[in-house]
């Protein structure tokens, strides 16, 4: 029995007033389709995918089967020591890197984003080292973007708080502001700005996600492009991060071929890889830069980097699975489909409820904006409020804690009938916060 005055399990991700306050029913238990359901028996259209990873839905029988053969298979082999990989991960490799841009051929597995970023980052600083310029190593990314958590993704991620509160971090890792930042200069880009006052001569990579998740800032092909040319007059490695947009979100395997002539170095894959259904993770990496890797080391090996799960086989199998479904099952077109269907319902939103002041999709990747007619914008905790009068009426979304934004981003299975009711409860939600309506439950109030 879970007894709810003392919770063994310790989430710091979840301020403790809303553990507190969480009830034994408000636990997910069950999941179908799109759905999930509480202990207490209530029913949830998921337009949040788990956490932004469950892209086919929950019961997805090709995944589910390709996990159940390769588990009574062969449940473990390891892709990282002793150069006797499990075949399928191989295969999954293969697959993979058949749906990448032009020249990223080689890929290699890791078991979470933060531990992709980590290792793409640390292959850019091995390269310069076998360059013998240990003066190239400092790191830029954007303020806002998220790279994941921990000591070393925790700092290429440009959100302040979580750089100060455990003590030392990763070093030479440094932030410019967004094009989308207030007050910033759309034509100018700070990032390269910051970058020319540095000295680029000392910048190994700069990070980005095309698609900036806390907002749903979507990087104009013109900032993609130019700082594509700048990395490359520069020779610093542009590293996309596609944890997110990659792998069928935003319509297509990744946002780099959506963005004419840009070809990043790196880029990293994760969250709907698996469509959440087992951990991993990916970092495909250019032609260039696997030659230069093996180029000049003693003996045969290269790059230390890894762990005991990586490329792990149910999640090979899985990745396997999610590919093929991707490519033969019409999900691509499908994400087109209600991506048109999202943008015209939240156009018609807009019309009654001004306070929805702006909204971005691109697939099933969409921010939206609140705040009031003609001034300020919605606090965090208003739109936190929001999503929680949306959760009661039956959708899950996501809030950022520091950034006011609401982001949709559904399965990419949904039907037109799932947007419908995705946009009706979300006008239900607006009235319920406009008129001052409150959440019932404890947990919803504490959230509030
Ligand atoms: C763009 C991006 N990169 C990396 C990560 C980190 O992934 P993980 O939580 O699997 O470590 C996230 C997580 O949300 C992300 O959004």
């Amino acid at each position: 029995m879970i007894d709810p005055a003392h919770y063994a399990m310790w989430n710091s991700g979840v301020p403790r007033p809303y553990l507190k306050a969480l009830s034994p029913d408000d636990m997910l238990t069950d999941a179908d389709g799109v759905r999930v359901r509480d202990a207490g028996g209530r029913w949830y259209l998921d337009g949040r995918s788990g956490l932004w990873n469950v892209t086919l839905g929950y019961g997805n029988t090709r995944v589910l089967e390709a996990i159940k053969r390769q588990v009574e298979r062969l449940p473990f082999g390891n892709s990282y020591g002793y150069g006797r990989p499990a075949q399928v991960t191989v295969e999954c490799a293969e697959a993979l890197v058949r749906h990448m841009p032009e020249g990223i051929n080689r890929v290699r597995f890791a078991s979470n984003g933060a531990q992709a970023v980590e290792t793409a980052v640390q292959l850019s600083r091995f390269l310069r080292l076998q360059e013998e310029r240990p003066e190239r190593m400092a790191v830029f990314a954007m303020w806002d973007g998220f790279h994941g958590q921990g000591p070393g993704a925790g700092m290429v991620t440009g959100v302040s708080y979580l750089h100060h509160h455990t003590g030392p971090m990763l070093p030479g890792v440094h932030h410019a502001p967004g094009p989308f930042t207030a007050g910033a200069d759309p034509r100018v880009s700070d990032l390269e700005r910051m970058i020319t006052d540095f000295g680029p001569e000392r910048v190994t990579a700069v990070i980005v996600e095309p698609i900036v998740g806390e907002g749903g800032h979507i990087l104009s092909h013109e900032y993609l492009g130019s700082l594509a040319r700048f990395c490359r007059t520069h020779d610093i490695h542009l590293i996309f991060d596609e944890v997110v947009t990659g792998m069928g979100r935003v319509g297509d395997f990744t946002r780099a071929e959506q963005v004419p002539d840009v070809t990043p170095d790196i880029i990293t894959l994760g969250k709907g890889i698996t469509s959440g259904y087992v951990p991993m993770s990916a970092i495909a990496i250019h032609d260039r830069l696997y030659d230069q890797l093996y180029e000049g080391t003693t003996g045969d090996t290269a790059l230390s980097v890894g762990s005991t799960n990586d490329g792990h086989v149910l999640a090979a199998a899985a990745a396997l699975a999610v590919i093929e479904v991707l490519t033969e099952d019409g999900v691509l077109a499908n994400v087109a489909r209600r991506e048109a269907d999202l943008v015209a319902e939240l156009g018609k939103l807009q019309a009654q409820h001004p306070e929805l002041t702006g909204f971005r999709c691109q697939g099933l990747f969409c921010g939206l904006d609140f705040g009031e007619p003609g001034g300020e914008a919605w606090s965090p905790s208003t739109v936190n409020k929001l999503r929680m009068a949306l959760e009661r009426r039956g959708v899950l979304s996501s809030s950022l804690r520091v950034v006011p934004n609401l982001m949709l981003m559904p399965p990419l299975v949904i039907t037109e009938d799932d947007v419908a009711e995705i946009v009706a409860a979300l006008d239900g939600a607006l009235t319920d916060v406009k008129s001052g309506r409150l959440p019932e439950s404890g947990f919803a109030k504490a959230m509030g």
